[in-house]
């Protein structure tokens, strides 16, 4: 019997910009997402986290191979409603399965992301507009994401002060 390997995507978000209907979600993303990494999306409630999970699930829906042989990961707040041991088995798991897989969570947990996440995605909500527009304001490796990071805005929300 023959031994398949399939390799994990990269997945590269161009100008990604989402819209519902006829209204701009968030602003444009550009982001290479590796494989065989954890990366974790990071922000406030109605930043555009899920809908940008979603976008991605919908190119690798229209990519008919990819379904099969696209080995990409896509988990929205999973461990939401688990309890710390349930939370610290997905996570190990995960852990695990990043040998195999582009792995993208979506979590509301910063020590989670902190925790598995080799890379992370911090988005905010930007008001000065006339709708609420989400907006990726910086992308890292996660330690330099909760020690160092570039954005203000980034420091703001890890701290508890926006958001
Ligand atoms: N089905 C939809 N139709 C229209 N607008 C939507 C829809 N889903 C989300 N939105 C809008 O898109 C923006 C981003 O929402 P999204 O659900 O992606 O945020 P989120 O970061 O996942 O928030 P949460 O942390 O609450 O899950 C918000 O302004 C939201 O109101
Ligand atoms: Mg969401």
């Amino acid at each position: 019997m023959s031994t398949q390997t399939i390799e994990p995507q990269q997945v590269t978000l161009k100008q990604l910009k989402p819209f519902y209907g006829p209204v701009q979600a968030v602003q444009p993303v550009d982001v290479t997402i590796r494989p065989r990494s954890v990366t974790a999306i990071i922000g406030p409630s109605g930043c555009g986290k899920s809908t940008v999970l979603r976008c991605i699930n919908r190119m690798h829906e229209t990519i008919a191979f990819a379904r099969v042989e696209g080995q990409v990961l896509l988990l929205d707040e999973p461990c939401s409603a688990l309890d710390p041991v349930s939370t610290y088995k997905i996570e190990e798991l995960l852990v695990e399965l990043k040998q195999r897989y582009t792995i993208v969570i979506v979590t509301h947990n910063m020590q989670q992301a902190a925790r598995i996440a080799d890379r992370t995605m911090v988005f905010m909500v930007d008001r000065t507009q006339a709708r609420p527009l989400g907006v990726l304001v910086e992308e890292d490796v996660t330690n330099k994401i909760f020690t160092a990071p570039r954005d203000p805005r980034t420091e703001e929300y890890i701290s508890g002060r926006v958001g």
